[in-house]
């Protein structure tokens, strides 16, 4: 796993190009420390996560290392899996996936894990799992039916059939296609972009997206002004309209 921050972005590569960066339980763990590291550096606002190497992401979990499990290991690594997401998908910075390759089984569960995903035209996204006798694992049940519907959800997992970038776009599962070689710098300015606005009201919409989600539209809504209030509470409140008022750039602290 390698971790840099530079201009208030921290950057994660999964770094096992010769298995196709496969996630085994050591990198799953190795990915947990680095996104909880992340987090806590004050010196980042956004995170990206990609893959090393020009082919893929992340190939999914690792075949060779969960054909040796017993039943309660590979519990054991699901849970562990999904226990890692859910911190990408809850931790407060947003995070951009930048699928440089294949987003396969856990590749494509920990792209959509992510906030945003923006994707090299030869990213190719899927959960072929059923040719392995297994299902998705690390959320994938969940999360693809979430993004792009469940009949296309229940297509793509019971088929395994693999998902292009332009059909992944279309489907909604990609947010942006790229050229692979200005795939990093593109992540970067849009990174750059978000990192420019009022930290906390870009907390507060990633938090009431993802709670409203998961409850009912009026339970949602109430929620939202929760959070509302908490954007409008802050010094960058008044400054993000003073600024606009007085046409010029606002200058926001974070509080
Ligand atoms: N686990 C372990 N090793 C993997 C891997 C994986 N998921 N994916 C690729 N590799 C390894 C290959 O075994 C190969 O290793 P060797 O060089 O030692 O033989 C190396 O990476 C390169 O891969 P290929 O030679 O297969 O490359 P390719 O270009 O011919 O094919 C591919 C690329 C289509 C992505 C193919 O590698 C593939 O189908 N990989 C498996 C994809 C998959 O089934 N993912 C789901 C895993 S299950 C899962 O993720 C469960 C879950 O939800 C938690």
């Amino acid at each position: 796993m390698l971790m840099e921050i530079a201009d208030g972005i921290a950057t994660i590569t999964l770094n096992r190009p010769k298995a196709l960066n496969a996630l085994n339980t050591a990198m799953l763990n190795e990915l947990k420390e680095a996104v909880l590291a992340a987090e806590a550096a004050v010196e980042a606002a956004v995170l990206i996560i990609t893959g090393a190497g020009e082919k893929a992401f992340v190939a999914g979990a690792d075949i060779a290392q969960m054909r040796e499990l017993t039943t309660l290991e590979g519990r054991r690594m699901t849970m562990l899996g999904q226990e890692v997401f859910q911190i990408i998908e809850n931790i407060e910075k947003p995070v951009i996936a930048a699928v440089n390759g294949f987003a396969l089984g856990g590749g494509c569960e920990l792209a959509m894990a992510c906030d945003i995903r923006i994707a090299a035209e030869n990213a190719k996204f899927g959960q072929p799992e059923v040719n392995l006798g297994i299902i998705p694992g690390f959320g994938g049940t969940q999360r693809l039916p979430r993004l792009i519907g469940r009949g296309r959800a229940k297509y793509y997992i019971l088929t395994g059939e693999m998902i292009p970038a332009a059909a992944a776009f279309e489907l909604g599962l990609a947010d942006r296609v790229v050229k692979a070689g200005e795939l990093l710098e593109v992540c970067r300015e849009v990174a750059g972009t978000i990192a420019g606005k009022a930290p906390v009201a870009v907390r507060m919409a990633k938090r009431a997206i993802n709670r409203g989600l998961d409850v009912d539209l009026a339970s949602g809504v109430a929620y939202e002004a929760e959070a509302y209030t908490t954007a409008f509470s802050t010094a960058d409140r008044v400054e993000g309209m003073s600024a606009f008022l007085a046409k010029r750039a606002a200058a926001f602290q974070g509080k």
